[in-house]
């Protein structure tokens, strides 16, 4: 059977792409089982800093979820589907970066995927959208949470109500994704943010990383005080004291990830 999910290497990024371009790499039962496995390779590969998620071919990211699939399937079979562990909170959770290169449709559950990443770029053929209540669906991946949080209630609303798609500069205007580049420079233009973001201490990745997703759940004043602990805890690693040198030095620092 052919890989649902391809994984290359540039440098310390590791690129994960979804492998279905003849069903508009609708996300199924394989994409989840091997993106799945990959991550957990990932987590624990010392040489990847960064991840790149994208879709295979021209012109689709992510359609959304397989639409097949759903024909008949019973609450029951439906809960199983979307079984622990969750890929989206996964990926929003990840110890390293990751970021979404939306090369077209990104649509119900490939958008709900590229809002779980941390930064989102985009072609400028790309459109998106949450079309799940054209099926008679609501958005099931976390759309009705990340998305308002990402661009305001109205623009959610918008979205999830109308089913409506927008293309990539509207997109960017709401809030919805990063930066909007050229189609034929999304590749160079992502991978060159994502080896940047790789060549820093992996360790300080994390706790920023993890600083910035605590601003989603915690009050402002929590959220202040949880920063300044995280911090603070970056002063017991060698990296600050190399980080530190090397500036004083005037020299680059060379990370160790402790
Ligand atoms: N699930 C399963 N298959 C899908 C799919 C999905 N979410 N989205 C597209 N496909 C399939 C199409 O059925 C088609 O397969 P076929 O050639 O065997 O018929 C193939 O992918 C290409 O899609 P097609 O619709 O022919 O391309 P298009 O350029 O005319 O339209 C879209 C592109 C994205 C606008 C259209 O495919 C679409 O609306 N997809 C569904 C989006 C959606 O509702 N997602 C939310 C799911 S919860």
């Amino acid at each position: 059977m052919e890989a649902a999910v391809l994984m290359e290497r540039e440098g310390r990024v590791a690129i994960l792409t979804i492998n279905r371009p003849d069903k508009a790499n609708a996300l199924n039962e394989q994409v989840r089982i091997e993106t799945l496995a990959h991550l957990e390779a990932i987590q624990n590969d010392d040489s990847i800093g960064a991840v790149v998620v994208t879709g295979s071919g021209d012109k689709f990211f992510i359609a959304g979820a397989d639409i097949k699939e759903f024909a008949g399937r019973s609450p029951f079979d439906q809960r199983e589907a979307m079984r622990f562990p969750r890929v989206f909170d996964i990926m929003a959770n990840f110890p390293k970066p990751v970021l979404a290169m939306i090369n077209g449709f990104c649509l119900g559950g490939g958008c709900e995927l590229a809002m779980s990443c941390d930064i989102r770029i985009a072609s400028d053929k790309a459109r998106l959208g949450q079309p799940e209540i054209n099926l008679g669906l609501i958005p099931g991946g976390g759309g009705t949470q990340r998305l308002p949080r990402l661009v305001g209630s109205g623009n959610a609303m918008r979205l999830i109500l109308s089913g409506d798609m927008v293309g990539a500069a509207e997109a960017q205007s709401m809030g919805l994704v990063d930066q909007v580049v050229a189609h034929d420079e999304l590749r160079a233009t992502t991978l060159a943010l994502a080896e940047k973001i790789a060549s820093k201490s992996p360790l300080t990745l994390r706790v920023a990383k993890e600083a910035i997703r605590a601003s989603e759940r915690l009050a402002i004043e929590e959220g202040i005080l949880y920063e300044r602990d995280l911090f603070c805890l970056c002063f017991s690693t060698e990296d600050k004291e190399e980080g530190v040198a090397a500036f004083l030095d005037k020299r680059k620092a060379e990370w160790k990830g402790r």
